[in-house]
Parts: C-alpha cells; structure tokens; sequence
C-alpha cells in the first residue's frame, strides 16, 4: 500500500517535471479581458471550450504574471490556498486589487500544448468598464446573466442597483412588456458554493431598446428588384447589388434558390463598403444550366428584419422570342391604330346611326344647313363649277342620299320676299352653315350679307357650327373677311374636288361627320334613301 503511494508520488513528479521541463513549445492564444469586483470570487474556467470540457486524459498547468510582481509565478492546486485550479479551472476567491494581471492556460495533450492567455482586472467598486452590453432591440423578453455561465449556482438581480422583487433566482431574467423604460443597468449575482463555503460573483448588463422610428431600413440601389438578366451558359457573369445602410453591423450576401454560395462551387462573393454603401459583387466563374432556373437574392439584414432583392437569369437565346413577340406586338398596335384613325370617321358616322334615336334632341330647328355661296361670279368657270356642285353632288349626297334638308338661296327662296329678312331668319332656323370658298379672285364677296349674318352666328352666338368647303386649290385665305379666318385657323376647310360624287368618298365621309345627326322626321320621309348613310360603307 505504502509501496504503492510511494510509487504514484514519484510517477507524479516525474509527470511534473517533464511538463514544467518539457521542451515543447505551446502554440499561444490569446483570450478576452476579465474584469470583476473585489472581495468577490471568480469561477474560471479555461477560455477554450475543449480545453474546458476534455480534461480526461489531459494535464493543466496555470501560471500568472501579477502587474505588481512582473514575473511569472506557478499557481497550485491546493484547496486550501485563495488561488487555485482544479485541470480546467482556476478559483480565485475573495479577490483582491493584487490578484491584477496575466494569467495563462496550457493545456497538454501527449506532445501537442495550447497556451491562452488572459488578462484578468480586479475592480475596488462598480465601474462602467465592467458593464457587458445588449445588442439594441425593439423589444426585450429576457436578460441573461453574463457571469456564471459554467456553473450552478442562485441568482439575484438588481435593476439599476436595486433588488428587483419576485424573481425566479434564475440565470436568465424575464421581462413583461419591455418598453424605453425597461432600460437600464442589470446586476446578477451568482451565489455557488465551493469546498463548502459560499461565494459570489456578479455581472452588470447594461440594456438598451432599441427607438424604431429612428431606424431606416436597407436601401437596395441596384439591381431593379425581380430583374431579368441575360447571359450565356459557360461564360462568367459578375452581379452587382448595392445597399445603402444606417446601421454597421449589416452585411450583405447572395444567396441561390435560398442556400448560401460558396466559393468552392464557383460563387465568388466581395464586398466593398464605403461611406454607408456596400456594394456586394457575386462573381459566377460559370453560368451553369441550373443558374439560368434560379433566382438569385441579395440579401440583407438588421437588427429586426431582413430584406432581399430578386434577379433571375435567362438566356440569350431564349430571350429571341420575348424580343420578337415585343416587337410584333408593337407593329400589331401600330397597324391597329392606324387602322383605327383611318376608319374613325366611318365608325362614328356608324354609331351615330346606331344611336340616332337618344342623341337626337329636339331643337325646333327646320334645316340641317344653311349653303353659303358666291351666286355672281364675273369669272363664267368658277361660276360653272361652284353651280355644278352645289346643284349637283351637294343636292345629290346630303339631301336625297342622307335626307339632310338644306336652305339654299335661289332654290328655296319665294320671290318677292324680303331679302334680309328671310336670310337672318332662315340662318337662325338652320344647323349647320355651309360656306362654300372658291377660289382665284372672284372670292366670296366680303360684304355678302348672309355671310355676315351667319358668321355673327357661328362666332358671337355660338349657335350653329360651320362647314367651310373649298372648290379647288387656293394661295391663302387673307382676302377673306376675318371672322372667316379665324375658322378657317381653328377647322382646315375641306377640299372638293371633281369627281367625288359618291356619298362613300371621304370627302363626303368627313362632310356628313360635321354635319348634324341626320333628323328622324327627314329619314322617314325619304324611304328610297340608300344604305350607305345608315350603316358602315366599305
Ligand atoms: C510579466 O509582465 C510584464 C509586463 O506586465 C512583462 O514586462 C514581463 O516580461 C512579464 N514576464 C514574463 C515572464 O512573461
Ligand atoms: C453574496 O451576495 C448576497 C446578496 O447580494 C449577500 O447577501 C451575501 O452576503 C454575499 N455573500 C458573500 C460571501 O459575499
Ligand atoms: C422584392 O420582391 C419580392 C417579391 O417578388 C418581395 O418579397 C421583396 O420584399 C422585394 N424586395 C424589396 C426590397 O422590395
């Protein structure tokens, strides 16, 4: 038994010495800085998680390098001593400003050894330095205790240094409709217990909540959200995404059909940030068969939401028919509203047949239209031609084709009827006024007096639109009287020329659109009229 001991004694020293001894270089980290209260104690574990958890089979060793001493000093493993370790722990109890400095870690494992290093700082009384921070949220449900995370223990909490009433003693602390009130400094303290005696230790959190109203979200710059873009399969594509950001802690990424992309499968991703902008560039070495299907996101996030744009990749070559359907749909709608503008005329004069019954009103006028014409011409042709067409196709379409009733001087005057009297009258009892312009100098007499009269009506009154036809080609209208010119700016006149007798020739078509609603009574009476002027001439 005595043999025995003896023998695991020696093994342990010679364990010993080949550690401290031993010339194997320890591969050195470097850990976070440790910062407590004094006449508190401190439960620490080693900063690596392994080296925290895999002790089996593992040797420790703990040294420290005190502020005050400036020299390396081993720490032991006796329980009776204020600082100790046990493998992967180091106690320290009832700290003290003293126990200010580096302390070190080395873990063994057969030849291999890792070193930590961390900076411990002992604290007389509360200081900010020893706050841990939240990150901002909106809304907070709980706190947890940023010490004793390694161990059991009972936890008080103080909010803002005082004792916070009906708590559950546990490590996390929970908060009921969390508001700009709720922030504050949060203190645990964890009571545990070691070789029988009680020990605390404490950490301050400090919680901030987040003010929404002050946060703008990501703004995307490029690419346009749900854009098209095209390429080839094979070749190399570079998609860029812009974001413009308020907060710092952002980032942005690509992302395939929702997986991340990696650089090994040939997704090259670099973000370069600048002045709030971060432009993120998602380089394709090869654009393969299945990238052309997918959607790509650029994606981002802050604190509480997350946001993306959407591009998707299509080949050029099937991009052809887009295009081509595009371009046929635009000839389509081209052709169609040319189609459209030819016939206008005819489809209004169509519907005006078709709605002749509703649009009619009564307006206890007798003619559709009152002709205006140069009755003494000095020159014989102009004199033959303006008779001829008045006598002629004017009769022949508007009255006997479309039974429009028209005044015309000379045929529907009585002899012997006084003159001015009958012109204002019958002009008053008239629709329409048709002024018929000829041309060369035998003009329209400036002074004839139904003219007068009519273009007081049509301009002062209001009353009856105009219809200005010109027989033959003219230089301009500045002989004419002005109040003639100022319709002629506001309505081109509409020019005959010989042989457009038919009631289907567009001339006739664009006199008959300008013309009145045909008068019901008219139609009845006029029983031998021909189609033409009832439905849709072709
Ligand atoms: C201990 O720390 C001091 C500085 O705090 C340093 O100058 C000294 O070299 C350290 N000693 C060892 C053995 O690392
Ligand atoms: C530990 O903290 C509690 C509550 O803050 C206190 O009542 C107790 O005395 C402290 N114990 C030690 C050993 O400091
Ligand atoms: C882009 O479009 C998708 C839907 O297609 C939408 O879910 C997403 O919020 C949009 N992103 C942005 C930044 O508007």
């Amino acid at each position: 038994m005595r043999m025995m001991r003896m023998i695991l004694l020696l093994t342990e020293s010679v364990l010993v010495s080949y550690q401290s001894n031993s010339t194997v270089q320890c591969e050195k980290f470097r850990g976070k800085t440790v910062r407590v209260r004094a006449g508190e104690s401190l439960y620490f574990p080693c900063p690596n998680t392994d080296c925290y958890e895999y002790t089996e089979d593992r040797s420790y060793d703990w040294l420290r390098n005190l502020s005050r001493m400036k020299q390396l000093e081993r720490i032991g493993t006796e329980e009776s001593e204020r600082v100790h370790y046990h493998k992967s722990v180091l106690y320290i109890l009832r700290l003290t400003l003293d126990d200010t400095g580096r302390y070190i870690t080395r873990w063994y494992e057969e030849d291999n050894c890792d070193e930590y290093e961390t900076d411990i700082v002992v604290y007389e009384e509360f200081n900010t330095d020893l706050l841990y921070y939240t990150v901002p949220e909106e809304k907070a449900t709980t706190i947890s205790c940023p010490v004793c995370e390694k161990q059991t223990g009972r936890f008080i909490w103080y909010k803002n240094f005082s004792l916070i009433p009906n708590q559950e003693f546990k490590n996390v602390l929970r908060i009921r409709n969390s508001s700009k009130e709720s922030e504050g400094i949060y203190t645990c303290v964890c009571t545990w217990e070691h070789n029988g005696l009680k020990h605390n230790t404490s950490g301050h959190r400090r919680l901030i909540i987040k003010d929404q109203s002050r946060t703008n979200p990501p703004v995307f710059q490029i690419p346009v959200n749900n854009s098209i873009v095209t390429t080839d399969v094979g070749t190399e594509l570079i998609l860029v995404c812009s974001v413009v950001f308020v907060c710092d802690e952002c980032c942005v990424r690509w992302e395939r059909n929702k997986t991340t992309l990696n650089e090994e499968d040939g997704y090259k991703q670099e973000n370069r940030i600048k002045d709030g902008n971060v432009q993120s560039f998602l380089n394709i070495t090869k654009v393969s068969e299945l990238d052309l299907l997918s959607e790509f996101r650029c994606k981002t996030e802050d604190s509480y939401r997350v946001i993306f744009v959407s591009i998707t990749l299509r080949s050029r070559a099937s991009m052809l028919p887009v295009i081509l359907a595009c371009i046929c749909t635009f000839l389509l709608v081209l052709v169609l509203s040319g189609i459209v503008k030819w016939f206008s005329l005819d489809l209004v004069l169509f519907l005006r047949e078709i709605f002749i019954k509703f649009s009619r009103k009564e307006d206890r006028k007798l003619y559709d239209a009152y002709v205006i014409y140069q009755r003494n011409n000095s020159d014989e042709t102009t004199s033959k031609t303006v008779s001829d067409f008045v006598n002629g196709s004017l009769l022949t379409v508007l009255e006997s084709y479309c039974g429009f009733k028209l005044f015309i001087h000379g045929r529907d005057d009585l002899p012997g009827e006084d003159c001015m009297n009958l012109i204002e009258t019958k002009i008053q009892l008239s629709r329409r006024l048709i002024i018929i312009l000829t041309p060369g100098t035998s003009s329209i007499s400036p002074t004839a007096y139904d003219l007068q009269v009519g273009l007081h009506q049509a301009l002062v009154q209001g009353e009856t639109g105009v219809i200005v036809i010109q027989l033959g080609q003219m230089q301009d209208y500045t002989h004419l009287p002005l109040g003639l010119q100022h319709l002629l700016c506001k309505n081109n006149p509409l020019l005959w020329r010989d042989g457009q007798t038919s009631p289907t020739s567009r001339f006739w078509k664009r006199v008959r659109y300008r013309m009145p609603v045909a008068s019901s009574h008219q139609r009845r009476s006029s029983k031998k009229r021909p189609l033409e002027c009832q439905s849709l001439p072709v």
